[in-house]
């Protein structure tokens, strides 16, 4: 097996071609440096002849990007030329063999393709410049005509030959075979270029290599026509981590790099996606975060620090206690074991009740739970609450309390929800001197499902003190800030 590969990316060309991705010629160039930074071997950075402003990107990043930078050209004179105005100094010149393309796309006949391929490579070698050649539809061409081709263009002085899967039509035995045959007929070095139509262009893209490929054609986030083409990050990292050939890719940019070109372009990576989708190194499983925080490869197949990526602990459901301890740890917040339980619980039950909660939530619900009187020291408990509340009428909230472990009743009405619970509060503790001093609301993160977070200050006249109140609803929260400040009254 090889023990290097080249990476040939074509986000800029290919990948540009997504449906809904236009690119101006300021973000081209910023990708450009990102992509040579990141150390790709070649940026195919557009079709020059397409249009002026194609044409001008295509020159700028060939004048100001320090890689191999390659123009595409179809098999004709004037599109070669643009490339060659355009200063690239690779050029990537492609011409359909296969019957259907032949047929209906170029209404031309096997010897008048050849003859055009022969010809658009000989014109770019008689330049001096590099000269890559394409059989478009390759893998659904008939086997001794793309042969014929090949071996024409490799006579004609081609440095390389791209075999393009153009409809993502092959599977990994079928493109080993397929590369294999080509391999044995071909000297010179091999490309592949695979579509993902049937989600299999990263494992094409490998097998091709597992017969002999040389260089393998990407893009970023996989990004390209129609369902696009092998995703750089996915290939790279198999064939570093898997396959064991290098690359002169440097791994750790990979996650910047993606999170430009997703920026730039506006297409969302899926969190699903591996190696650089959000969920790529989360965990949320109590039984997942515990083993991955003593041993990483329990759970992770690379480090996400090799992607410059980070690791990621989900706040729901699944989570542990083992997880909670040490995401607080991470923003430096003190709990005894008696408030990690408390603070698991309101964290599961929140993601139970479908609830995203935060870093900033989770701050919230710690400091809370932190500053409430211990459980079992606790005078004062809501045991019931109901509410009731009509349009244009005074809500009306009935509360049953246990005050020293005996329950009391009441029912008040207020100017809203939470003026009525607080009223039924004070009315069953028979505490008439306990007011609310100061009642301040804030919503946590933003959507109608925020957690609340509210800030009271509670006065028995003798003794004053701060509480809070951390809930998803806002009568609740300000149900907890109250009991909260009162359990720390009734202590003093
Ligand atoms: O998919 C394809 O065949 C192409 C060629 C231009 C190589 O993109
Ligand atoms: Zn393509």
């Amino acid at each position: 097996m090889q023990k290097k590969i080249k990476i040939f990316d074509t986000t800029l060309r290919d990948g540009e071609q997504t449906p809904g991705v236009a690119l101006t010629i300021d973000k081209k160039l910023e990708i450009a440096n990102a992509l040579s930074e990141l150390g790709v071997d070649i940026i195919e950075a557009g079709f020059p002849i397409n249009s002026e402003s194609e044409f001008q990107a295509v020159r700028k990043i060939s004048k100001e990007v320090d890689t191999t930078i390659c123009g595409l050209a179809r098999a004709l004179k004037e599109d070669i030329d643009a490339c060659i105005k355009a200063d690239v100094n690779l050029i990537h010149t492609f011409i359909s063999t296969s019957p259907q393309h032949m047929k209906y796309q170029m209404g031309k006949g096997e010897d008048e393709i050849y003859e055009m391929a022969i010809s658009a490579v000989e014109y770019v070698v008689d330049h001096g410049i590099p000269c890559l050649f394409s059989p478009m539809d390759a893998t659904r061409s008939e086997m001794p005509f793309l042969i014929r081709v090949c071996k024409g263009v490799e006579e004609a002085g081609a440095g390389i030959i791209n075999i393009p899967d153009t409809v993502g039509v092959m599977y990994p035995s079928a493109m080993r075979e397929f590369m294999a045959r080509i391999r044995k007929e071909i000297k010179i070095d091999l490309d592949v270029h695979c579509h993902n139509d049937f989600g299999m262009a990263v494992a094409n893209t490998l097998a091709a290599v597992e017969a002999g490929c040389n260089q393998v054609q990407v893009t970023v986030n996989g990004l390209g026509e129609r369902a696009g083409n092998a995703d750089l990050e996915q290939v790279v990292m198999a064939l570093e981590t898997l396959y064991k050939i290098r690359t002169n890719i440097k791994t750790k940019r990979i996650y910047p790099t993606s999170r430009l070109v997703e920026r730039l372009t506006g297409i969302r990576v899926m969190p699903n996606f591996p190696i650089v989708g959000d969920n790529a190194f989360a965990h949320e499983s109590g039984i997942h975060v515990h083993a991955v925080l003593k041993r990483a490869e329990t759970f992770e197949p690379i480090k996400p620090e090799m992607v410059g990526a980070k690791r990621r602990l989900v706040l729901g459901k699944h989570i542990g206690v083992h997880g909670i301890d040490v995401k607080l740890k991470e923003l430096g917040i003190k709990v005894n074991q008696k408030q990690l339980e408390e603070i698991t619980t309101k964290v599961k039950d929140l993601g139970g009740k479908g609830k995203r909660v935060v870093e900033e939530d989770l701050i919230a619900i710690a400091e809370d739970i932190i500053g409430m009187v211990p459980r079992e020291e606790r005078r004062v408990e809501l045991v019931d609450l109901v509410l009731n509340s009509r349009l244009g009428k005074k809500p009306i909230a009935s509360v049953i309390l246990r005050v020293d472990g005996k329950e009391k009743k009441a029912t008040e009405e207020g100017v809203g929800p939470v003026d009525a619970t607080l009223s039924a509060i004070r009315s069953a503790i028979g505490r008439e001197e306990v007011t609310l001093e100061e009642y301040h609301l804030d919503a946590i993160t933003g959507g109608s499902d925020a957690l609340a977070d509210v800030t009271v200050r509670v006065s028995d006249g003798k003794r004053t003190t701060m509480a809070r109140g951390v809930h998803e609803d806002i009568v609740m929260a300000s149900v907890i800030a109250f009991l909260n400040g009162l359990n720390r009254i009734l202590k003093l």
